[in-house]
C-alpha cells in the first residue's frame, strides 16, 4: 500500500501501521526508518512535516515498514546498532549488541591500571565483535582476538574492525570457544548464549525469530556454554589477568559455583542499568 506523499502524513501512517501489529515503540521506529530513508536527522523530520516524499522514497519506506511489521529488528533492517557509542554493523548471522553488554566494557576499563601498553584481550563468542572492538577503541596500545563458531559472524566482526580503524590490532579466529588457542590473555570477555530452551517461546519475536539460534540458546537450563567455557579459562588467563563474563538474570549463583570448581575466583558482580546482575568479574584462584 502506498504511503501519503508528505513527511508529516507519512509519519502518522507509518506509526499507525507499526502500532497496529503491537510494536510498542511504533513512533520511535517510524522516525528512525524515515530518517534512514530520507537521509536526514530526526529533528529535520519534525521541523518539516510539509516536505514532499518522492515516489521512490515512499516505496523504499513502505518496504522497510513491511519488514518491521514482520517484527524484524530495527538494527537488522538498518544494518547496524550503536554499541559503546560506536556503529557496529550487524547481519542475519550476528547477534545484535545489547546495551546491558556495555556493563562488561565499563567493568573491564574500570579495572585496568593506568598504563595498558600491549595488553592482550580475548573475546569468546565475539559475534559482531562489539566487546573486543569497544575495548580496542578505548585502549590504543591493546591488541586482541575475537573467537566465534560462526564464520559469517567473524566476517562481520572483521569488517567492523576495519571500519572502526582497529583492524591492525584485531584478529578473528573460527573455533569452539578457546580450543586451539595457546596464549594467556590479560583480559578475557565473553557474552555466551544463556537462554534456557524453555524460555525461548517467551522471547519477543524480534529475538526468537531473528537472532541466530547459536547466539541465544544455552541448552535446557541455559548453562551449557558456561559448562564448556569455564574449564578452558584458567589456561587462557594471564596470572594477573581478569575475566568479565556476562550472565542472564538469576544465573550468578550457579555460574559462581562452577567458577570455584575450575580454579577461578569470583571477586565482583556488576549490575546493569536495570539493576540486574550482569557481569561476573573473575580472577585466577588463590593457590
Ligand atoms: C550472545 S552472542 C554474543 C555476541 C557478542 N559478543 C555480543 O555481546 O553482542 C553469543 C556468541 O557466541 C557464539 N558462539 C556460540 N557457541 C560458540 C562456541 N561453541 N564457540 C565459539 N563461539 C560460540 C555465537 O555464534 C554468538 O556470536
Amino acid at each position: 500500500m502506498t504511503l501519503p506523499d508528505t513527511v508529516g502524513a507519512a509519519f502518522d501512517e507509518v506509526s499507525r501501521r507499526l502500532s497496529g501489529v503491537g510494536i510498542a515503540s511504533a513512533r520511535l521506529d517510524a522516525r528512525v526508518l524515515m530518517s534512514s530513508v530520507l537521509g536526514v536527522d530526526q529533528a529535520t523530520l519534525y521541523g518539516h512535516p510539509e516536505r514532499p516524499l518522492s515516489a521512490g522514497e515512499g516505496a523504499r519506506l513502505a518496504d522497510l515498514v513491511a519488514r518491521r511489521r514482520r517484527r524484524e529488528p530495527l538494527a537488522r533492517i538498518l544494518g547496524w546498532r550503536e554499541f559503546w557509542s560506536l556503529p557496529m554493523g550487524v547481519t542475519a548471522d550476528t547477534f545484535i549488541p545489547r546495551p546491558e553488554t556495555e556493563t562488561l566494557v565499563e567493568a573491564a576499563l574500570d579495572r585496568l591500571p593506568g598504563g595498558n601498553a600491549g595488553i592482550s584481550i580475548l573475546d569468546l563468542g565475539t559475534g559482531s565483535g562489539c566487546l573486543l572492538l569497544a575495548l580496542l577503541s578505548e585502549l590504543p596500545a591493546a591488541w586482541g582476538v575475537g573467537v566465534d563458531i560462526s564464520a559469517a559472524a567473524l566476517a562481520t566482526a572483521a569488517a567492523n574492525a576495519l571500519s572502526l580503524g582497529v583492524a591492525e590490532r584485531a584478529r578473528f579466529v573460527l573455533a569452539d570457544w578457546g580450543s586451539g588457542l595457546r596464549f594467556r590473555f590479560d583480559l578475557i570477555v565473553a557474552n555466551p548464549p544463556y537462554v534456557g530452551d524453555g524460555e525461548l517461546a517467551g522471547l519477543a519475536p524480534e529475538v526468537a525469530a531473528f537472532e541466530p539460534r547459536q547466539a541465544l540458546t544455552g541448552g535446557p537450563d541455559g548453562m551449557d556454554a558456561y559448562r564448556a567455557l569455564l574449564p578452558q579459562l584458567c589456561r587462557l588467563l594471564a596470572t594477573d589477568g581478569a575475566i568479565f563474563l556476562e550472565i542472564g538474570a538469576g544465573q550468578a549463583a550457579p555460574v559462581a559455583a562452577m567458577i570455584r570448581r575450575h580454579g577461578l575466583q569470583l571477586i565482583d558482580i556488576k549490575r546493569d542499568l536495570s539493576k540486574i546482575e550482569r557481569c561476573l568479574v573473575i580472577v585466577p584462584g588463590r593457590r
